[in-house]
């Protein structure tokens, strides 16, 4: 699917991966539409991409409607926004519970279900999700987060071989941990030992290929984690159970604690 002349919806684009991917949209001659929360991060997303712009909160299921009314006839969604959800569960509220999965889960998949029946009919159109490697394998204290994404694969994957003969791309995108911007470089946290990052250009990078060429999956991580998620996805209890007695390292302790306000 091709990006320029395309009209895009944009979520999460006030975000450090959201703001990367907007510029890089907006430069790729896409017709562009972004979204978020917070009204004043969104005006300078509009001021460098010239793009429109909606507030929407995608944890109320009407602002969600909402956004996909505003928007009209889309060719491509980017699926960017989430919550951190990091944590032990037992520290959460049901309310937060339920934010965290209706942003992370719920909203892409209504906002797929209400774009997707145009690009149908035109038997052209891309659905693009941003996941993470959390949706790969189970990680200790991100329980929500990883169920969010765990939810996000399966559901792109099987929506991706729905919609195939219609003409209708869906991607799935999932970086590991980002540097210099976003929900994991806001925390000020070291990398867990021996991990190393990707940067917000390449993961837009990712994106850009994966609606360009049709992806269903890129991973966009070193190979070692790669590798850890590969092996941990597929041997879970192998993955558990060398995590058992372990106590969670000072960085893992500093993200959660950084993470804990935005639940
Ligand atoms: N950064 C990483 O290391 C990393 C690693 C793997 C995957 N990812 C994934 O990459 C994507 C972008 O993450 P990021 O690092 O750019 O995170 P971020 O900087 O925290 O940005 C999150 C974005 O989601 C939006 N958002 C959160 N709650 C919302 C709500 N209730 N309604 C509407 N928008 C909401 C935020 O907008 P407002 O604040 O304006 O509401 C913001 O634009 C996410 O899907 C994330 O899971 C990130």
């Amino acid at each position: 699917m091709r990006i320029n002349g395309a009209t895009v919806l944009l979520t999460g684009a006030t975000g450090g991966i959201g703001r990367v991917l907007a510029r890089r949209l907006a430069d790729g001659g896409a017709s562009l539409m972004v979204t978020g929360r917070r009204e004043d991060t969104l005006r300078e997303v509009v001021q460098e991409t010239g793009a429109r712009s909606m507030t929407a909160d995608l944890a109320d299921r009407d602002d969600v409607l909402a956004l996909a009314d505003a928007v009209g006839e889309v060719d491509i969604l980017v699926a960017n926004a989430a919550l951190p959800a990091s944590g032990d569960l037992l520290e959460y509220t049901t309310e937060q519970i339920d934010r965290a999965l209706a942003v992370n889960l719920t909203a892409p998949i209504l906002l797929a279900r209400l774009l997707a029946p145009r690009m149908a009919e035109a038997g052209r159109g891309h659905l693009t999700f941003v996941g993470s490697m959390s949706g790969k394998a189970a990680t200790p204290y991100s329980s929500l987060y990883t169920a969010s994404k765990f939810g996000l694969r399966g559901f792109a994957h099987s929506l991706r071989q729905d919609l195939a003969a219609a003409g209708v791309g869906v991607s799935l995108v999932q970086p590991g941990f980002v540097s210099e911007a976003g929900m994991f470089a806001d925390t000020g946290a070291e990398v867990p030992r021996g991990m190393r990052t990707v940067s917000p250009d390449q993961v837009a990078d990712a994106v850009i290929h994966a609606i360009t060429a049709d992806r269903g999956e890129i991973n966009i991580a070193p190979a070692k984690l790669r590798w850890r998620c590969a092996v941990a996805g597929q041997f879970p209890d192998f993955a558990s159970r060398a995590q058992r007695g372990v106590e969670p390292p000072e960085s893992v302790r500093r993200i959660v604690a950084a993470q804990r306000a935005s639940r």
